[in-house]
């Protein structure tokens, strides 16, 4: 059997990334004007690899990508930009022995990479010293070398920043810092479009109209169906378009499950097959049964009203949770419940709300509340 071509959870770019023209347009006249920019949308749908590819694309431009997940603080965040940022010059042909001398204060530690056999720094920061080492500085640096090369740089998952020490007084000094700097092009995105929001849109907030804001949408159908019909065609297998619009649906626009969708009918059809809508259903109850367990284990983490919400949301839509339809419905007494309920299921990440409507994270997950209607709640 060819070797299935979807790639789900990790970045995607080149020919593994469905054209997303006018997005990646803008994004490239963002990236070569220098102006900063966030990214915007739900999760899954494909900001980090929109980022990735629009640099690709733009031949001279290098990235240099600093992922805040899993940081902690004002140092770590510091000590990550260094790193990357070494790691970049050592790209840009800069000797190992060079790096280690310019950059000795940082205290660079380098390795070569058992795969590639490329160098890969790690430094360490001391406080106390009277040499460049804090934020400020480390972004200065970006900036002097944004004027020599051409580089965009991209802080994924920004709003881990908001769980920082102090982090408003970070905020409000890298957005002065980063303001006063020509270059390079800064590129913000994140997973927690809450907290997204929170940064960029909120009056008090020091990154309040720093960037423009680019929002990521679903796959536009045609450029899905048509990226989608040449991944099959190439393995002779039929792939109509009533098909590739039954996959967006099903999939309501969430990029990733869209083609851990394409993935799981890749699996389970052959060369020379037709590919029906029929057959991205039994691809979704394969789905629902790989993830049955997990999904068995989050529900029942949940209280009585949560699962009842949350039943009741799977079956009925996210619009009106508080009506006297949905409370009859969901066989709750009081809208407080609700309510509270809500709070705690978005608090959870099983739901946002966006556009006046509760929405889950997962639409998959929907689904398979559906399929276990018989659920004691
Ligand atoms: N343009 C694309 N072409 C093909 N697959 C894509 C594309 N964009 C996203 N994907 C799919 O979605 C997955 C997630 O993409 P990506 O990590 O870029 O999304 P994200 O919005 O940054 O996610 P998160 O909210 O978790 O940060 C990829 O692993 C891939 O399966
Ligand atoms: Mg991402």
């Amino acid at each position: 059997m060819a070797r299935n071509p979807f790639i789900i959870g990790e970045i995607v770019q080149g020919k593994h990334f469905c054209p997303r023209p006018e997005l990646v347009k803008i994004l490239r006249q963002n990236i070569d004007a220098a102006i900063n920019t966030v990214i915007m949308g739900p999760r899954r749908i494909g900001k980090s690899s929109l980022v990735f590819e629009a640099t690709r694309l733009e031949k001279n431009h290098k990235l240099l990508y600093i992922d805040l997940w899993g940081l902690n603080n004002r140092e770590q965040l510091t000590t990550a930009i260094y790193r990357e940022y070494l790691n970049f010059l050592s790209t840009q042909g800069s000797s190992i022995k060079d790096i280690l001398k310019r950059f000795a204060y940082l205290r660079p530690v380098v390795e070569l990479d058992e795969n590639t056999g490329k160098p890969k720094f790690s430094v360490e920061i001391k406080e106390d010293q009277r040499t460049p080492t804090t934020i400020t500085e480390a972004l200065e640096l970006l900036g002097k070398s944004g004027e020599k090369h051409k580089l965009v740089v991209c802080f994924d998952e920004f709003q881990q920043l908001l769980t920082f020490p102090e982090s408003e007084n970070l905020m409000a000094l890298m957005r002065s810092t980063i303001q006063r700097l020509r270059t390079p092009a800064f590129v913000f995105t994140g997973s927690i479009r809450r907290s997204m929001h929170e940064i960029f849109l909120s009056l008090k907030n020091p990154f309040f109209k720093s960037a423009e804001i680019i929002e990521v949408a679903p796959l536009k159908k045609n450029d899905f169906y048509k990226f989608t019909q040449k991944k099959f065609q190439e393995d002779n297998r039929n792939f109509p378009k009533e098909t590739a619009t039954a996959i967006l649906e099903i999939s309501n626009g969430i990029t990733e499950d869209a083609f851990q969708l394409c993935s799981s009918i890749w699996n389970i059809t052959e060369a020379g097959e037709t590919i029906t809508e029929e057959t991205s259903r039994t691809a979704l109850l394969r789905i629902l049964a790989q993830e049955d367990s997990t999904n068995r284990h989050l529900f029942n983490l949940l209280k009585s009203t949560q699962k009842k919400v949350l039943y009741g949301l799977a079956r009925s839509g996210g619009n009106a949770p508080t009506s006297k339809e949905f409370l009859k419905s969901s066989n709750i007494p009081q809208p407080s419940s609700v309510s509270t309920a809500l709070k705690r299921l978005t608090q959870l990440d099983l739901i946002y709300h966006h556009d006046g409507e509760y929405k889950f994270f997962s639409p998959f997950f929907r689904y398979w509340l559906l399929e276990k209607s018989n659920f004691q709640v």
